[in-house]
């Protein structure tokens, strides 16, 4: 898993307790898996559908940085689903881990359309590419070999 993107836990992000607020970690979560999808799928256009249980594992506190860490699970016809870890970037600690969240690519009209990867696998196919079938070569790599850098 790589951590691409760090935030700084500033007085605004507090819950009462004085502890990063769990709405606020869950937005900077899902913006950056969003953010990350798109680069995968090379698709603007996405939704998140589905977050499997959430666990706040340990809590952040003011002026502590948090790294945030997507990889790909799987990569379907429309969807992507990704797995998150927050972590404390100078403990290591980890503070949130989500299994499983799921993207859709929506078309023009907001339904879900095929996205490129999943083209270009079709394609693969149907010229009988050795290469084909990396879709499903996918899971616990992090990496689709056919997608831009995150
Ligand atoms: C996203 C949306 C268009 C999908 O509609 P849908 O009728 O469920 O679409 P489909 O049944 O065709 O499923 C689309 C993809 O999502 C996957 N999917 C659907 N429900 C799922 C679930 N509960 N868990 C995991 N994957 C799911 C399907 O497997 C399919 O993936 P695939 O094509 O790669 O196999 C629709 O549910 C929607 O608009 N939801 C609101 C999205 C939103 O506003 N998000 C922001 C929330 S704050």
């Amino acid at each position: 898993m790589e951590y691409r993107t760090r935030k700084i836990v500033k007085p605004s992000d507090l819950n009462p307790m004085n502890a990063l607020f769990g709405g606020r970690l869950l937005a900077w979560v899902d913006e950056e898996c969003v953010i990350y999808c798109g680069c995968q799928l090379q698709h603007t256009r996405l939704v998140t559908k589905f977050m499997s249980e959430i666990n706040f594992v340990s809590a952040a506190h003011q002026s502590d940085v948090v790294e945030i860490g997507v990889e790909t699970v799987s990569v379907g016809r429309t969807s992507i689903t990704v797995r998150c870890e927050v972590r404390n970037r100078d403990t290591q600690s980890t503070i949130l881990s989500i299994e499983k969240v799921v993207f859709v690519a929506l078309d023009a009209k907001g339904k879900p359309t095929v996205h490129k990867l999943a083209k270009l696998e079709h394609d693969q196919r149907k010229r009988g590419w050795a290469g084909a079938g990396f879709l499903g070569r996918l899971a616990g790599r992090g990496e689709p070999a056919n997608a831009a850098k995150a």
